[in-house]
């Protein structure tokens, strides 16, 4: 749909042939080949100074996701380079993922899939794979942006959870809409959660928001969640928290160091583990590819593209 929307417009479009995301070596040899006036960015593509380098003409860098995390913002606008971002058309859908990790853990979903799999199940029993109630138990979001706000929509109304949240600033909207209680710190929210999702952004200031210390602060019967960014929860301090039942289970979508793991994480069964495919509905990405290629198309018509990022 995007590539359709640029070439309707009248630009040439020339696309990564593999069907693999590129190294930096080679996203920077792909940039220098042909003077490019706009890239449309993936979150994997590092764009720091030497891409802008090996790129010196391009005005627009359309970064295909939320997220901004892989561009050097600082280099951008030193040079006046525009990005922009695609904030509100995956915002259902990755709360959707959310909600679907936290389901996954408290009914023990993936768990049972594995275990019929794997030929274990003899006949009900009682205890067999005991999970948690939602109902009047504690959704705590860390972050209450776009998708935080609509995950404890879902919370709240699919299941009767009770809402809290920590946030740098309050969000009058969010109390309104689910009663949501705001609490002055991370550490007060960790505390009093029974899920914590977390909705935050990578910053200097949330990396590792999620560590030792504070893992440990959680309820040993609490769950955390995160579709955010990996590097916002220190992965090996998880690990240890989850086989040592510090908490009772994580889902992750995303990861410190992707494409890996940290090591041990595979091993924890009380770990439901996404490929960072929150935001990945045939819905979602037309709507990221449209957003993505109309503010190109604007960018080079000399218009202000929406979602402008600012450093
Ligand atoms: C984003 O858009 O930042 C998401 O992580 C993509 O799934």
């Amino acid at each position: 749909m995007g590539i359709d929307m640029l070439m309707a417009a009248g630009h040439e479009v020339d696309v990564n042939p593999d069907d693999r995301v590129l190294t930096k070596e080679e996203l920077v040899r792909a940039l220098s080949a042909k003077p490019y006036d706009a890239v449309l960015s993936l979150l994997t593509d590092p764009i720091d100074a030497a891409t802008f380098d090996a790129a010196p003409q391009v005005r627009i860098f359309s970064n295909y996701a939320v997220g901004f995390n892989n561009i050097d913002l600082t280099e951008a606008k030193k040079r006046g380079v525009m990005i922009t971002n695609t904030p509100g058309v995956l915002t259902h859908t990755v709360a959707e993922h959310a909600i679907g990790l936290m389901l996954s853990l408290t009914s023990r979903i993936t768990e049972g899939d594995r275990f019929m799999r794997a030929g274990k199940y003899d006949g009900w029993a009682p205890m067999l794979l005991l999970g948690t109630d939602l109902r009047d138990k504690t959704f705590g979001l860390l972050g209450a942006g776009r998708i935080g706000y609509d995950a404890a929509l879902m919370a709240k109304n699919g299941f009767g959870m009770h809402i809290a949240y920590y946030d740098v600033k309050r969000s009058p909207e969010l109390e309104a809409a689910t009663g949501a209680h705001f609490h002055e710190s991370p550490e007060a929210l960790l505390r009093a959660s029974d899920v914590v999702s977390v909705h935050v952004p990578l910053l200097d200031t949330t990396r590792h928001l999620i560590n030792r210390e504070r893992l440990a602060m959680m309820k040993p019967t609490a769950y955390l969640i995160n579709t955010s960014r990996g590097p916002v929860v220190d992965e090996a301090a998880l690990v240890e928290a989850l086989k040592n039942k510090t908490i009772m289970g994580a889902g992750l979508d995303v990861f410190e160091d992707e494409p890996r793991m940290a090591p041990g994480l595979a091993e924890c069964e009380n770990a439901v583990l996404t490929p960072h495919i929150a935001s990945s509905t045939v819905e979602t990405r037309d709507e990221m590819a449209r957003v993505a290629a109309q503010a190109i198309i604007d960018a080079l018509a000399g218009k202000e593209p929406q979602n402008l990022v600012k450093a």
